[in-house]
């Protein structure tokens, strides 16, 4: 059977107390609903997914207008049989229809295919777990023989019924033609007098139709985000599980409860990651690289044997084999630094490429520059990139050699194997294989005196 799926996101999420609809907030680096959809995407038999979505509908649909989803709007939050309905129209009849929910981000590819697997065709599929505090959530009733026979909301539940610690964890795979006959008789007389979608599996176990319950692997894959100390409770969840998988490729973390992933990363052999290290975005590290302490790697791609020393930003920069980034550097988007370059302290680079072997060892600004292979650059030096209303190019030859506390005001090109004497201000180009220099010559006044104090104070 054709599959459809439908992810419920209309719910305002009162607990966050926040402006933002509760499935824009983020879950390491993505938002909980992105999540649910890229999760949605990787099964075989999907179609995009059809997103209900109504509070704050324009902040969401704008945010995540990237997703190849489909949009649904349910204009008043009726309640999940509500919001399932919504979608009705767009799935065909003889469709399964897997429902899923935008504030549950963690539920697994592996958990959703084999309740596609395990449920029989004509059968309600059900994802339930045993939760040791389930309050809050909906209790499954089975019947002496083991069998489900309903699900009871926690506000409507008995004294009874609330011991019941199997949950609902809502996400279920059910034939479309049922929710068609079911889902317009449902009906909102209970406390909270909302059109529940758990009245189906109520209804199927009177019709006598199997429902087919399955378990999670980990049961924090079906623990939903009602309030930020739950999102912070899953983020850690997020966080350990992926630190024991890189663990388990052989990168040596140095601890795996101070490294967060907020994106993907793909890392080679005997890689060492210090404590506070934050991956963002794409990341891919080469073999025998080292990460110091405090730092971020934003859509970074690393060669082989890199090292980033302590309190580094590296954002949207490729960095070749052997070379050293920092301390305290800071690697701007549109970076390339070829091989055995050494970039120190308090360096900003942005725009720019590095040639090989090239030192810029302290404190300065390299911006939309071209500097070639094997060039030592002073400390303080700054290309002066920007005239206050448009960007120009510094460009630097193979060999040449920038003296301390230079500026280089661009558009400029500095020659092959020139030197640049320290403190100049070079504002034309400087040929190859000569010094040039700007500083005033030294002078020394004989017979100076300081004045004595009384001299000053007349
Ligand atoms: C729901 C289930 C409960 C289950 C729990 C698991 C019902 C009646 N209850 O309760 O049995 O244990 O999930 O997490 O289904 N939504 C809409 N439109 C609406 C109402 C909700 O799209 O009109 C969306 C919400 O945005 C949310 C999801 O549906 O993503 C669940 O709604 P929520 O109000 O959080 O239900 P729970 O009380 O958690
Ligand atoms: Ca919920």
């Amino acid at each position: 059977m054709a599959l459809s799926i439908v992810v419920l996101a209309a719910g305002q999420g009162k607990r966050m107390h926040s402006k933002l609809p509760k499935v824009l907030h983020d879950l390491a680096g993505k938002s909980l609903l992105e999540h649910v959809v890229n999760t949605t995407l990787k099964l075989e038999s999907a179609v995009s997914p059809l997103i209900v979505y109504g509070h704050q509908g324009q902040t969401i649909r704008q945010r995540l207008n990237h997703l190849s989803v489909t949009w649904i709007e349910q204009a008043e939050q009726l309640g999940t049989g509500h919001a399932v309905l919504q979608a009705l129209p767009k799935i065909p009849q003889e469709n399964q229809v897997l429902i899923l929910y935008g504030d549950v981000p963690l539920i697994t590819l592996e958990t959703l295919q084999s309740l596609i697997t395990t449920t029989p065709k004509e059968a309600i599929g059900i994802i339930t777990a045993l939760f040791p505090n389930p309050t809050g959530l909906g209790r499954i009733i089975r019947d002496s023989t083991n069998k489900i026979q309903r699900v009871i909301e926690e506000k409507d539940a008995s004294a009874k019924e609330l011991l019941v610690n199997e949950i609902n964890t809502g996400i279920y795979l059910i034939p479309s033609h049922y929710l068609r006959k079911w889902l317009p008789t449902v009906t909102n007389h209970n406390a909270q007098k909302e059109y529940y979608l758990t009245d189906i599996i109520n209804i199927a176990s009177q019709e006598n139709i199997t429902i087919h319950s399955q378990t999670p692997n980990h049961y924090q894959e079906v623990l939903g985000v009602n309030d930020r100390i739950q999102l912070s409770q899953l983020e850690r969840f997020y966080q350990q599980t992926a630190a024991l998988k890189l663990m388990q490729q052989g990168v040596t973390l140095y601890d795996p409860a101070r490294f967060d992933l907020r994106g993907d990363l793909s890392v080679g052999q005997d890689v060492i990651i210090d404590v506070n290290v934050i991956i963002e975005g794409q990341v891919t590290i080469g073999n025998h690289c080292r990460i110091g302490p405090n730092t971020l790697l934003r859509n970074v791609t690393l060669q082989d044997h890199v090292e980033i020393k302590a309190n580094s930003i590296i954002d949207g920069a490729f960095i070749a084999e052997q070379s050293v980034i920092g301390p305290f550097a800071r690697i701007r988007p549109g970076t390339e630094i070829a091989t055995q370059a050494q970039i120190g302290n308090f360096i900003e680079i942005k725009n720019s490429r590095i040639g090989s072997g090239t030192k810029i060892h302290h404190v300065g600004y390299i911006g939309d520059s071209e500097i070639g292979k094997q060039v030592n650059i002073g400390a303080g030096t700054i290309t002066c990139n920007y005239d206050g209303t448009l960007k120009h190019k510094t460009v630097i030859g193979d060999h040449a050699f920038i003296g301390s506390n230079s500026e280089l005001v661009a558009p400029v090109t500095i020659g092959e194997g020139a030197t640049i004497g320290a403190g100049s201000t070079i504002m034309q180009d400087a040929p190859p294989n000569q010094l040039t220099v700007t500083r005033k010559e030294q002078r020394t006044i004989a017979n100076w005196q300081k004045k004595t104090k009384k001299e000053k104070e007349i």
